[in-house]
């Protein structure tokens, strides 16, 4: 195949998910629980000179992968992924959201780990076919949907570090619910000071497991103080909010302007905070994307300045946020409820997803 030729062939599991199984798991999916019967793949090779190409477009059935224990990936974590949703509309078709902006960011993390470029046209080909034959996957209830995972590793079997020539991409799905679980409703954060998620030149832009890694003893600081989510600054700017350790955040004001933080090359550029910037200015909001401190966050809710504060991705949608806890102070009120602009640009995104909101902005491709 050339670089760029999408055609995949299929083999299919001759042992699917018995119907009674996948109908429990859909009744109640939860967050990355379960996966579907099959996953996608392509492979890439190049030659010493850095010269290669993509091949081996194929269906397999879902299963463990078959690594050398040498592989890349297990020692110098050059790896990247993407959070992507499939959505069942009324009429039966399956679609998904701004696949291009997906496409483009994995490509961008692939430059920042070294990792070879995937032409568009076989991202998108990899989630019609994977979606095509797990379509029975997709839960139906409200906010759910069939979250897809497309994610690239090094398979080199090498110890030198240098990039590796032999990598795998791989897409994998998953029925999912609410990220946090249960019904949505505001989660309390907890703001990280003994560590940062991502600096000046780092790999904070990409979606890249080791940044995922790197967030995880903050997390378990997050929950033992009784935290669903870290925040995590910049102390080296005066306390500037960066991003939660998988989400970004939004502010609104009493005014009804939205801001969030700018994207400052440590940040995450999240497929849903770009959406929410469009749809907040659609609604003729003023949305600005600035600096904004800790200092700030903690005297805007003081005065009332800040009327709400909420977390978005394409995991967690839109998810208010409750209390801030920075120590063993806290920001804001307990039991706060969700707000009604948090929850009417939820419903908006939601709604335009599923099909019952027009996609004014063509953001939807149909997959099945
Ligand atoms: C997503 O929102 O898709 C994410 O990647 C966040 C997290 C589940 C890693």
């Amino acid at each position: 195949m050339t670089p760029t030729d999408p055609s995949f062939t299929q083999q299919l599991t001759t042992r699917p998910t018995p119907v009674a199984e996948r109908q429990a798991m859909l009744a109640n999916p939860g967050f990355g629980n379960f996966f579907t019967d099959h996953t996608a793949i392509v492979d890439f090779r190049a030659d010493e000179s850095g010269e290669g190409g993509w091949y081996g477009a194929r269906l397999e059935p879902y299963g463990p992968i078959a690594l050398d224990p040498a592989a890349a990936v297990l020692h110098y974590g050059q790896e990247i992924f993407e959070g992507m949703k499939a959505y069942r509309h009324a009429d039966g078709s399956v679609w998904t959201f701004r696949a291009d902006a997906n496409a483009a960011r994995l490509n961008r993390s692939a430059v920042r780990l070294a990792l070879p470029q995937l032409p568009e046209e076989l991202f998108l080909e990899s989630l019609r076919q994977l979606v095509g034959v797990d379509v029975d996957w997709i839960p139906s209830g409200d906010g759910e949907s069939l979250y897809l995972r497309p994610f690239m590793i090094a398979t080199e079997a090498f110890l030198g570090v240098r990039p590796a020539r032999e990598v795998s991409y791989r897409v994998i799905a998953s029925p999912a619910g609410n990220y946090f679980g249960g019904e949505v409703r505001p989660v309390d954060i907890w703001v990280s000071r003994n560590y940062a998620r991502a600096g000046r030149g780092g790999t904070g832009a990409a979606k890249a497991g080791g940044n995922y890694a790197s967030s995880l003893a903050a997390q378990l600081e997050a929950e033992a103080h009784g935290c669903k989510q870290v925040l995590f600054l910049d102390q080296a700017n005066d306390n500037a909010v960066e991003e939660l350790g998988g989400m970004n955040v939004f502010f609104v004001f009493r005014d009804g302007s939205l801001v969030t933080p700018a994207l400052s090359g440590t940040i995450l550029e999240g497929v849903t905070r770009s959406s929410i910037i469009q749809l907040g200015r659609d609604r003729g909001l003023t949305v600005t994307e600035r600096t904004i401190t800790l200092e700030e966050w903690r005297g805007g809710v003081a005065s009332g300045e800040i009327t709400e504060v909420f977390a978005c991705g394409t995991a967690a949608v839109i998810t208010p946020i409750g209390r801030l806890r920075d120590g063993d102070e806290f920001i804001g009120a307990p039991d706060s409820a969700a707000g009604e602009v948090t929850m009417s640009i939820r419903t908006e995104l939601l709604g335009i997803q599923t099909g019952v909101v027009e996609d004014t902005h063509g953001w939807l491709t149909r997959l099945v």
